[in-house]
């Protein structure tokens, strides 16, 4: 006899450690409650049984596994406020159906569970919260459920209850990491507008440049891209270039707006525009940091002769050499009120010209193999053109003075010349 009892000990507690290791490492949930049932009513010798998880927000309890209960046997249930406070208040202990009567959710649901022969419920209670509720039949012997019994029940449902819990959080979790998502997207997208509203603000003041910060902010994006730079780093140098000339804003409008070229004096006043830029740009959270320094430093040249500094090749943070590329492409292929804008291939010629003095070499690469891939149609996006317009890129040979600037260029960049010092 008392072998048998230790026997039946040895089953159950096995039985309480395997729920145990179901709950911690499967990752099927559904599968991991079916599994638990199984034990669960195994280890007792029951012949039915469900588990149910209770959504709070829908006052539903839906069955996640049963077994021997039948076709006709509801797979969900509705669980009054007034119910979730019961089961609440009677705790995580068994509730034998013949002292039930009481509760308002038996009365609903007696006919249902005791034609299904249900004699005991327990309800999982976690955290004060109730997550579920493991409905059992009789035991197959016929006996009454044992104070052993019902401790055993107890306990492998305590694992189950835990399982759910944790299903839960997860799922919370999810949620909030999808609303964060959508947040932060809505966040990006108002930061860009709020971008390209002041890049139009900008190019209101200038009346002879139109357009100037939309276009260099789309030949920064196009040179970041021909770089291999990642989405978010592109995004970053277009914003660069959307608002390089923000310190334009303060500066006088009859100097930015001078239909002939203006005087040292009123140089020196448009030359504070990279400076005041900084300043405007940098209390401001950018999501990409080097925003301000490419305003500040879009004017500097890699020989040191610009301004405001006067910095040199390394010392120019890399995005505004990016800006200072696009800007002044941008400023020889529009019309001026004193100049006309100057055909592609002398711009080129220029850039090539410029590669190691004004511009660095590889982003001079970079523009040029992009303005090649599309002149010999292999970028169908006509991104130039549209920022161009239609015919200036219709020139005769054209390609080949591309080709030649790439040859030209890539030879004479400064990795290069350090490799053969
Ligand atoms: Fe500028
Ligand atoms: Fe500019």
């Amino acid at each position: 006899m008392l072998e048998h009892q230790q026997q039946k000990l040895i089953h159950t507690f096995s039985a309480l450690a395997d729920i145990g290791q179901e709950v911690a490492h499967k990752n099927n949930f559904q599968e991991m409650i079916q599994t638990s049932l199984h034990l669960l009513l195994g280890s007792l010798a029951i012949m039915r049984g469900g588990v149910a998880r209770y959504s709070k927000f829908g006052h539903e309890l839906n069955f996640l596994a049963v077994r021997g209960l039948g076709d006709d046997f509801p797979l969900s249930a509705t669980l009054e406020m007034s119910d979730e406070r019961e089961f609440l208040n009677t705790g995580m202990s068994e509730i034998e159906l013949s002292q039930a009567k009481m509760l308002a959710f038996f009365q609903r649901y007696q006919k249902v569970l005791s034609r299904k022969k249900i004699e005991m419920i327990m309800p999982l209670i976690v955290r004060n919260e109730l997550v579920g509720i493991v409905f059992l039949g009789e035991k197959a012997s016929g006996d009454p459920f044992s104070k052993e019994d019902k401790a055993v029940v107890q306990a492998m449902a305590r694992h189950i209850g835990v399982g759910i819990h944790q299903r839960n959080l997860m799922a919370e979790l999810a949620r909030r990491a999808e609303e964060n998502r959508q947040l932060y997207e809505d966040m990006r997208l108002t930061y860009k507008d709020t971008v390209k509203a002041f890049a139009t603000a900008i190019d209101c003041k200038d009346k002879y440049t139109e357009g100037h910060s939309v276009r260099v902010g789309k030949y920064s994006e196009i040179i970041a891209e021909e770089l291999g730079w990642k989405e978010e780093e592109v995004e970053g140098v277009a914003v660069a270039g959307y608002l390089h000339d923000v310190g334009k804003l303060t500066v006088e409008k009859n100097i930015i707006n001078s239909p002939k070229r203006i005087n040292a004096k009123e140089f020196k006043e448009l030359n504070k525009h990279p400076a005041v830029g900084y300043e405007i740009l940098m209390p401001i959270q950018h999501p990409y940091t080097d925003v301000p320094l490419a305003a500040k430093y879009h004017h500097e040249r890699l020989d040191g002769r610009g301004y405001p500094d006067g910095l040199k090749d390394n010392e120019i943070p890399y995005i505004a050499k990016i800006v200072n590329l696009a800007d002044s492409f941008d400023a020889m292929t529009t019309d001026r009120p004193y100049k006309r804008r100057r055909p592609i291939n002398e711009v080129v010629e220029d850039m090539q010209r410029n590669s190691g003095t004004q511009f660095a070499p590889e982003l001079v690469t970079a523009f040029c193999s992009g303005l090649l891939k599309e002149v010999q149609g292999k970028d169908k996006s006509r991104r130039f053109r549209r920022l161009l317009g239609p015919e200036y890129l219709e020139f005769e040979g054209l390609e080949p003075i591309l080709r030649s600037a790439l040859d030209d260029v890539n030879a004479t960049s400064s990795l290069t010349l350090i490799a053969s010092n």
